[in-house]
């Protein structure tokens, strides 16, 4: 398969923790600009798929490329990062006592730290691509808060604004809408559907609801390789798919 207008490419990837494969022989490949659901029961390898994809964890076997034609295996997670692959992990980690646009500032790509990005001036180019963030994240008249003051879900949204702060061409978020509200899962579905116009992202996600509301293709994991792989009915009308994960 060719790797031309891929922004994610595994194949045959394998990964083993004291001799037990969590990923096992997995080929995925994410076309530019598109947006996947993968789904599938614990201990699936989900989440170490995303380990593997931003340099945490080096497969021992198998190709990894980002972009087409960058070796991903090749480069370690401050480089995967700086290349544009963003990360959003399960638990929100906002800076608590600092406002939103702080926390948004404070991402912004870039070297910089803490104290001359608070304190410095802002440059046009910064003021508007925080106020583009804010509107995509839905928290613009929330800038002058605490992060502190949020909602689990809201602190969500701050942390997706995070990442998008840093311009990331892939976004990986990992069950985002877990301990949401249904109305914070509607809106979540609206902001990534949003994010998703200029940006690949894969979710990672057990409520199927919100995978329905997506309603992008969807990957089934299962034993560390791909179950089953098409639309939502597809995968869902997927016998092995009902046994191993929707039917329990
Ligand atoms: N650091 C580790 N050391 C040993 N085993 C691990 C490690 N990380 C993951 N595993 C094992 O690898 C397998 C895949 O785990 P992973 O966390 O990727 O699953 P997941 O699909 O994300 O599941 P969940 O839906 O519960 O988040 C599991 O059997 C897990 O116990
Ligand atoms: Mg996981």
């Amino acid at each position: 398969m060719s790797r031309a207008n891929t922004i994610l490419y595994l194949d045959g990837v394998s990964v083993s923790f004291d001799g037990f494969r969590a990923i096992n022989n997995l080929s995925l490949v994410l076309d530019k600009g598109e947006m996947r659901a993968i789904i599938g029961p614990n201990g699936a390898g989900k989440t170490t798929m995303m380990d593997i994809v931003t340099g945490k964890m080096r497969p021992d076997a198998g190709e990894v490329y980002f972009d087409g034609d960058v070796d991903l295996t090749r480069h370690d997670e401050a480089d995967i990062a700086m290349m544009g692959i963003g990360r959003k992990f399960q638990k929100p980690t906002v800076f608590e006592s600092h406002t939103l646009e702080d926390n948004l500032l404070l991402s912004l790509k870039g070297p910089r730290s803490i104290l001359p990005a608070l304190f410095h001036r802002r440059s046009t180019a910064e003021t508007s691509r925080i106020d583009e963030i804010f509107g995509l994240i839905r928290l613009g008249d929330r800038r002058r808060d605490l992060a502190a003051s949020l909602s689990h879900g809201q602190k969500q949204w701050l942390e997706i604004g995070m990442l998008l702060a840093q311009d990331p061409k892939l976004l990986l978020v990992d069950e985002p809408v877990a301990g949401m509200t249904d109305a914070e899962t509607e809106e979540t579905v609206r902001l990534l559907k949003d994010i998703a116009q200029t940006h690949s992202v894969i979710v990672v996600e057990h409520d199927m609801h919100f995978v329905r509301e997506l309603g992008v293709k969807v990957t089934c994991l299962h034993e560390g390789k791909v179950l089953s792989e098409g639309t939502l009915d597809f995968v869902s009308a997927d016998e092995r798919v009902v046994e191993v994960y929707l039917g329990r």
